[in-house]
C-alpha cells in the first residue's frame, strides 16, 4: 500500500508543530520555569534546544523518512542484519502509551476549565477560590473520568478520519487560532499592574537560585523539557517524517518547527509568570499553575468569561493536536506491526488508552494513597518521570547512535536522507560533535540528574534508583552494540 502523504508543506509543518506544541509549552514549561527559578532555567533550556534538540529531531525525521515506517518497523527496515537496533522500538511504543496515560487527563482539565468558564464559575472569584476549585476538581473522580474519556473519544474520532481529512485539516485550523490568541494575551499580561517583578524573574537569570535548587536537578529538568517540547525520543515525530515528501531538507523543517515551538512556550511564560506575581501566586505551584493563574487574569478583564472560555479552548486545541499526533502513531504502529486495518487499529487503541488513562486520573482521588516517587507525589508524576526524564533522553540517545555508528544506519545514509530536497543542509562538519559530544552529554546529564534527584533520601533508595537508571541506559547500549552479520559473498569455484 502506498503510504499516505501530506497534502501540502504547510500541512506537514503545522501537523509536526502541532505534535510539538502542546501541554509541554502551555502547561509544563511555565510551571517548570516557576519551579526551577525562572530565567536561568530558560537559558539552559534554550541551549539544549539548539545543541541537542535540533540535531536529534533531524535524526528522528531522517529515520522516519528513510524507512517510510513508524518506530515499530523503521529500525528493522534500516538496520544492518544481525544488529539489535530494533529493540529501540519498545522505548517508542511504551513511551507513546505512557505519555498518553496522563496527557489525555491534563487535556481533559483544559476542556473542563473551558466549560467552567462558560458556566461563569470564576466570575469575581478570589485567588483562594480559584485555587480551591482546582483541588476540588482533582478530588472528584467522576468529573475527572468524564473529561478524560471525552478527550480520548474526540482524539480518536479525528484519527478515524485519516491523515489528510482529519489530522491535517484540524491541526491547521487549531494551530493558527492558538497563535493569535496567545499573542493578544501575552501583551495584556505583560502590561498588567504588578507585572514587573514577574518579568524580572522571567527575564533576568539568577544563577544563585539555580544552585539552591541543585544544578543537576535544574539541568536534568531543562534537558528533559527540551526533549519533551520537541516530542523527540519516542518516535512521535518519526511518523511524520515517514509521511513527508522528499522535496525539502529535514534540517530546515526541524529548525522551523523548533522556532514555532519555542515561540509558543516563551509566550505562555509571558502570559503566566507575570500574572503569578501580580496576583501573589507562588510560581513554584507545580502542575496547577496554569489553572490558578489564568482564571485570575480573566476575572479582571471585561468580558473575561468569554475570553477565558476561548483561551482554555485553544489550550485544549494545542493539547488535542499533540494527542491526535500520538494517537496516529499508536494506530500506525499497530498497522505496521500486525497489518491491521485503520478502523480496527483505532478501536483497539481507543479501548487501550481509555483503560490505561485511569491510574493517573484516579491517582488524585481514589488512589491518592499511592506515592510512587515519595511523599506528595502522584501516579501522574511517576508516569511523567518515566517518559520525560527517562524514555525521551534514552530514545534520543538511541536515534543519534543509530544515525552515526557504522554498525547502525551510519552517518552517510543519515546525511543523504537529511539533506535531500531544498533548504538548509545539515552541516557535514558536525559529524564528530553529533557522534560523540551529543551522546556523552545526554548520558552525563541523565546519570547526574538521577543522582541529584534521589540523593536527598535514604541510601537504599538512592541505590535503587541509580540501579534503575543504569539498567535503562544499559538497554540502549546493548541495543546499539550489536555486530552486523558479515555477508559472505557467493564466490563460485
Ligand atoms: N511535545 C509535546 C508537548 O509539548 C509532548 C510530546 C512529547 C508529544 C513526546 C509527543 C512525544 O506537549
Amino acid at each position: 500500500m502506498e503510504r499516505q502523504k501530506f497534502g501540502s508543506r504547510l500541512g506537514f509543518i503545522l501537523v509536526s508543530a502541532g505534535c510539538a506544541i502542546g501541554l509541554g509549552n502551555v502547561w509544563k514549561f511555565p510551571y517548570l520555569c516557576g519551579e526551577y527559578g525562572g530565567a536561568a532555567f530558560i537559558v539552559i533550556y534554550l541551549a539544549f534546544l539548539l545543541l541537542l534538540g535540533i540535531p536529534i529531531l533531524v535524526c528522528e525525521f531522517s529515520i522516519g523518512r528513510g524507512s517510510g515506517k513508524s518506530v515499530a518497523a523503521s529500525f528493522e527496515k534500516l538496520e544492518p542484519s544481525g544488529t539489535r537496533w530494533h529493540w529501540m522500538k519498545w522505548i517508542g511504543i511504551v513511551g507513546c502509551y505512557l505519555l498518553m496515560m496522563f496527557y489525555t487527563m491534563v487535556g481533559g482539565w483544559m476542556l473542563y476549565y473551558c466549560w467552567r468558564s462558560i458556566r461563569g464559575d470564576f466570575v469575581q472569584a478570589s485567588t483562594e477560590m480559584v485555587t480551591g476549585a482546582f483541588n476540588s476538581m482533582l478530588g472528584d473522580a467522576g468529573t475527572m473520568v468524564f473529561w478524560t474519556l471525552l478527550v480520548c473519544v474526540l482524539g480518536f474520532a479525528v484519527c478515524a478520519m485519516g491523515l489528510n481529512n482529519g489530522i491535517e485539516k484540524a491541526s491547521k485550523f487549531m494551530m493558527s487560532a492558538l497563535l493569535v490568541i496567545m499573542l493578544v494575551l501575552a501583551i495584556h499580561s505583560v502590561t498588567m499592574e504588578g507585572a514587573e517583578a514577574g518579568l524580572r524573574f522571567y527575564l533576568i537569570p539568577d544563577f544563585e537560585k539555580m544552585v539552591e535548587n541543585g544544578i543537576g536537578n535544574v539541568v536534568f529538568g531543562a534537558l528533559s523539557q527540551s526533549f519533551f517540547t520537541l516530542s523527540i525520543g519516542i518516535g512521535a515525530m518519526m511518523i511524520f517524517g515517514s509521511y513527508m515528501p522528499k522535496n525539502r531538507t529535514l534540517a530546515g523543517e526541524a529548525i522551523n518547527i523548533t522556532i514555532l515551538d519555542t515561540s509558543v512556550a516563551l509566550m505562555a511564560g509571558f502570559i503566566i509568570i507575570p500574572a503569578c506575581f501580580a496576583f501573589g501566586i507562588e510560581p513554584g505551584a507545580g502542575p496547577s499553575l496554569v489553572f490558578i493563574t489564568l482564571p485570575n487574569i480573566f476575572a479582571q478583564i471585561a468580558g473575561g468569561r468569554i475570553w477565558s472560555a476561548l483561551f482554555f479552548l485553544f489550550l485544549f486545541f494545542a493539547a488535542l493536536t499533540t494527542i491526535i499526533a500520538v494517537f496516529e502513531n499508536l494506530i500506525a504502529i499497530k498497522i505496521d506491526l500486525f497489518g491491521w486495518s485503520r478502523k480496527k487499529s483505532v478501536i483497539v487503541c481507543a479501548a487501550a488508552i481509555i483503560i490505561l488513562s485511569m491510574p493517573a486520573v484516579l491517582g488524585y482521588n481514589v488512589l491518592s494513597g499511592i506515592a510512587p516517587l515519595g511523599e506528595g507525589t502522584t501516579i501522574m508524576d511517576f508516569e511523567d518521570f518515566i517518559v520525560s526524564n527517562n524514555l525521551l533522553p534514552l530514545g534520543s540517545l538511541g536515534y543519534v547512535l543509530f544515525c552515526t555508528r557504522k554498525n547502525g544506519w551510519g552517518w552517510m545514509n543519515f546525511q543523504k536522507e537529511a539533506n535531500e530536497g531544498e533548504g538548509f543542509h545539515f552541516p557535514a562538519g558536525l559529524k564528530w560533535y553529533v557522534s560523540w559530544c551529543v551522546p556523552v552529554i545526554i548520558m552525563i546529564i541523565y546519570l547526574k540528574g538521577y543522582y541529584d534527584m534521589f540523593k536527598g533520601g535514604s541510601t537504599p533508595r538512592l541505590v535503587f534508583w541509580m540501579a534503575v537508571a543504569l539498567c535503562m541506559l544499559a538497554y540502549v547500549i546493548i541495543s546499539a552494540a550489536g555486530k552486523p552479520r558479515i555477508r559472505v559473498k557467493n564466490r563460485k569455484g
